[in-house]
Order: C-alpha cells, then structure tokens, then sequence
C-alpha cells in the first residue's frame, strides 16, 4: 500500500484515519476523502494599532509573533529579540497598557489593542522623562536591552511598584541585562519616578 511516491505525511494521516490498520475497500475511500478535506486556515489578513497607527498586514502567517510583526513586516526594529522564549524581556511592549513579551504573543491575538512601542515614547523628537533618566544615569552599555528596559519601566512606574529600589528590582527583574547595568537602570527608574533613593 505504500508505495515509493507516498509521503510520510501520507502515510500518517491514512494510518490516523484508518486507526493503524491496513486498510481496504471505503475505509481507503474515507481516508481519501479526509485528506481532501479543507486543512485549517494559516494566514489572515491582520490590522494592528501600533502608537496610534493603524497597520494592515495582508496574508500573515498564523505563527507570527507580535515581535516578528514588528520587526519583520513593519520595520519597526526598535523593540529587541533576545531569546525569543519569553525569559529576557528584550521584546517587552504595552498591550491596552499592560507590558508584554512580544515573543510570546500571536500578532492576529493583538488586534483591537492599543500597541505602545519604544518609537512610540517619543514622537515628536522629544525624549520621555524615563528616557532622559537612562542616559543622565547611564542605564546602558550597549543598549540592546534597553528599550525592553524603558518600556517595562514606564509600565513599572504607571503601577506604582517604585517605592523602593528592592521593589524596583523586584518588578523589574523580567528585563536581563547581560552589561550587568541594573544599579544603573535601577537609579534612572527610580530617578523618572520621582522617588527617593
Ligand atoms: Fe521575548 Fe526574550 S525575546 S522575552
Ligand atoms: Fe547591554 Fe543591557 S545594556 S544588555
């Protein structure tokens, strides 16, 4: 039955649909029929609000990450892949205000929600204050974590989690530095909070 032009995929979903068993008759037609069924769809159309912008993304593959969206198909590169597994913090962005790793969100999961990247903290050339914070207190060495940084530490300041430098470090332990930065980052978040040391 298997014959040199049959994939193993074929062979596979026959011996799925035939519960193993060597098959013959209408289980071979039922089998066939099962293989020209419709396969679930992989690609959308998908429109994502990005800073306020509206972007369409025609015929995007299903598995597409919110990051890969973003770097890949919209060149918006400021937002980093580090491991691409959710453990870095890297790719960090707001979702309807919450920070999220971009990694481990689906881009068509995302629309309807209001996007805010790192391009998006200063739009008009002028610096945010959590920004100006990083380079008066040089809370970076070569940078690629820092926009994952700066995001997360608006998102910590916006939830109140800056009572303290432990508490900082506390809520800002999802972001890796691998420059070993963190006092720094530590003193610039604080510094945008308004908090004392
Ligand atoms: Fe997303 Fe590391 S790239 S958490
Ligand atoms: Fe280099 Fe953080 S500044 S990884």
């Amino acid at each position: 039955m298997t014959g040199p032009d049959w994939t193993r995929r074929e062979v596979i979903a026959l011996s799925a649909v035939a519960g193993g068993s060597v098959m013959a008759g209408d289980a071979m037609l039922g089998a066939a029929a099962a293989m020209a069924a419709p396969v679930a769809r992989r690609s959308f159309d998908v429109m994502l609000k990005i800073n306020g912008r509206e972007h369409r993304l025609a015929d995007l593959d299903a598995h597409t990450s919110l990051l890969d969206a973003l770097r890949d198909h919209l060149q918006l590169t400021g937002t980093k892949k580090g491991c691409g597994l959710g453990q870095c913090g890297a790719c960090t962005v707001h979702l309807d205000g919450r920070r999220v790793n971009s990694c481990l969100v689906l881009a068509v999961m995302a629309q309807g929600a209001e996007i805010a990247t790192i391009e998006g903290l200063a739009p008009d050339g002028e610096l945010h204050p959590i920004q100006a914070a990083f380079v008066e207190h040089d809370g970076f060495q070569c940078g690629y974590c820092t926009p994952g940084q700066i995001m997360s530490g608006v998102a910590c300041i916006r939830e109140g989690h800056t009572g303290s430098d432990d508490e900082i470090r506390e809520w800002m332990s999802g972001n890796l530095c691998r420059c070993g930065a963190y006092s720094n980052i530590v003193a610039a978040v604080r510094e945008a909070a308004g908090a004392k040391a």
